[in-house]
């Protein structure tokens, strides 16, 4: 009986709004978490995961995070590692927009709460420090107004500190500070998520540098959309040895993979909402490998059986679902890039679907079989809409790789254009 259910046992089974950060829900990317796992016990070397809009950096992060902290559940389940479990202190901070250089991300890494906030005022030589630092860089990490400590006058350490004069120095010398407190046996992990909002990121392999060689036991972890490294940190000279070995890129979900995640969800609701097979095929397959779009559609594809008291759900189902959630911008973004590329002309939406069923394996469209797909439904002139389609009018989605070959920016983007179903008001 579906009534047995807690509605927040459907509402939670999936879970498109958020990270997986329960080590239970966590399904595949084995060999993405074993490359984490070396990449924490390698001395000296930091870590980076790079990949996709939505394809899962987050999640893994939040992995690592858990197993730095020495939580081996996932490890153990997976049979990684054989036991050895980490001692980091784990910093986590994610950048959002709005960060500008290097030194305002080190700043916010400091004074925020899960970064190393909560540390500045445990540690008595950090504190002595942060009091003695020059007024324009205590702005910088606190804000005006914004004051460390109290200094009452009463030094309760008489060591000479170095008051840094750069955000740099900063946390150089509050990651000693902590270091030298040998609260861990394995050091600071500092993991920077959404690494890719940093608007000016120059600087920041100078860094890593001199803190490998300054404090050694202090190792970053940064996530971001991009290709690689490089373009993570838009830095050209030797980032690579930095990160020897400890670049992790996620690709596309395996089709194991993302029924994994189906059945961890049926299983979330003990099983009394089933998919059929043929709708979890459609489900993988309209998902080109983003994990992202399996939660989405799942989720409403359970309150809409929960609403119709459907104890099995099939492709009509889903094809059901998938329709309301364009219809009802259950992803605003999504559905608003989609829009905005379409500009109410069914000839130019008949395009855009043309190209994404024409990507090859690396994603790259040869116009003259979209051209071709987009004549057969009547579209005579597709070359002028691909062409304002890679214009920002119509959100620039679409770049020319070069003459007659095109791509998507984003590939969750292109999947979503691929599984929506055209607009009905055109
Ligand atoms: N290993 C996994 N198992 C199950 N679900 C996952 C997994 N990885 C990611 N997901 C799900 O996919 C969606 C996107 O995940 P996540 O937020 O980690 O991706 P991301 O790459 O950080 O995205 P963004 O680029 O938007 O920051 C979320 O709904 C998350 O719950
Ligand atoms: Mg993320």
């Amino acid at each position: 009986m579906l009534t047995d259910l807690k509605p927040s046992e459907i509402e939670n089974a999936f879970q498109p709004a958020k990270e997986i950060d329960d080590a239970t829900k966590f399904s595949g990317r084995k060999e993405a978490f074993e490359n984490s796992f070396f990449g924490l016990m390698s001395n000296g070397s930091n870590l980076a995961i790079v990949g996709n809009r939505g394809i899962g950096k987050t999640s893994l992060a939040r992995q690592i995070q858990t197993l730095a902290l020495g939580n081996n559940e996932l490890a153990d389940r997976l049979n990684i590692g054989g036991g050895h479990s980490f001692d980091f202190l784990v910093a986590y901070y994610a950048c959002g927009s709005g960060t500008e250089t290097v030194e305002e991300m080190l700043a916010r890494v400091l004074a925020s709460e899960h970064g190393l906030g909560s540390w500045l005022y445990y540690l008595p030589k950090t504190t002595k420090m942060m009091n003695a630092l020059s007024p324009k860089l205590a702005i910088k990490l606190f804000g005006s107004g914004g004051e460390i400590g109290g200094n009452s006058g009463a030094e309760t350490v008489n060591e000479r500190i170095v008051v840094p004069t750069t955000m740099q120095g900063v946390f150089e010398n509050v990651a000693q500070d902590i270091l030298d407190s040998g609260m861990t046996n394995d050091g600071l992990l500092v993991i920077i998520d959404e690494f890719d909002q940093i608007e000016n990121p120059s600087g920041f392999a100078s860094f890593l540098k001199a803190l490998a060689t300054n404090v050694p036991k202090v190792k970053f972890c940064l996530v971001g959309v991009a290709k690689d490294i490089q373009d993570l940190m838009k830095e050209h000279e030797s980032a690579d040895r930095l990160f020897a070995g400890s670049v992790i890129s996620l690709k596309p979900m395996e089709r194991a993979e993302l029924l994994e995640i189906i059945s961890v969800a049926e299983r979330a609701v003990h099983n009394k909402i089933r998919f059929t097979d043929a709708a979890k095929s459609k489900m993988v397959s309209l998902a080109a490998g983003h994990p992202y779009l399996i939660h989405l559609v799942g989720k409403f594809a359970f309150r809409d059986a929960f609403r119709n008291g459907l104890t099995s759900i099939d492709v009509a189902d889903i094809d059901r679902v998938i329709r309301s959630i364009a219809e009802n911008e259950s992803d605003p973004v999504l559905e608003g890039r989609y829009r905005k590329a379409v500009a109410s002309s069914r000839q130019r939406e008949i395009v855009l679907k043309a190209l994404v069923q024409h990507q090859d394996d690396k994603g790259e469209i040869w116009t003259t079989n979209a051209y071709r797909t987009a004549l057969e439904q009547g579209v005579d002139n597709a070359s002028q809409y691909v062409g304002q389609l890679v214009t920002k009018e119509f959100g620039a989605e679409l770049e020319k790789v070069r003459e007659r070959y095109y791509r998507f920016k984003d590939s969750l983007f292109a999947a979503y254009v691929d599984a929506r179903p055209l607009m009905r008001e055109l």
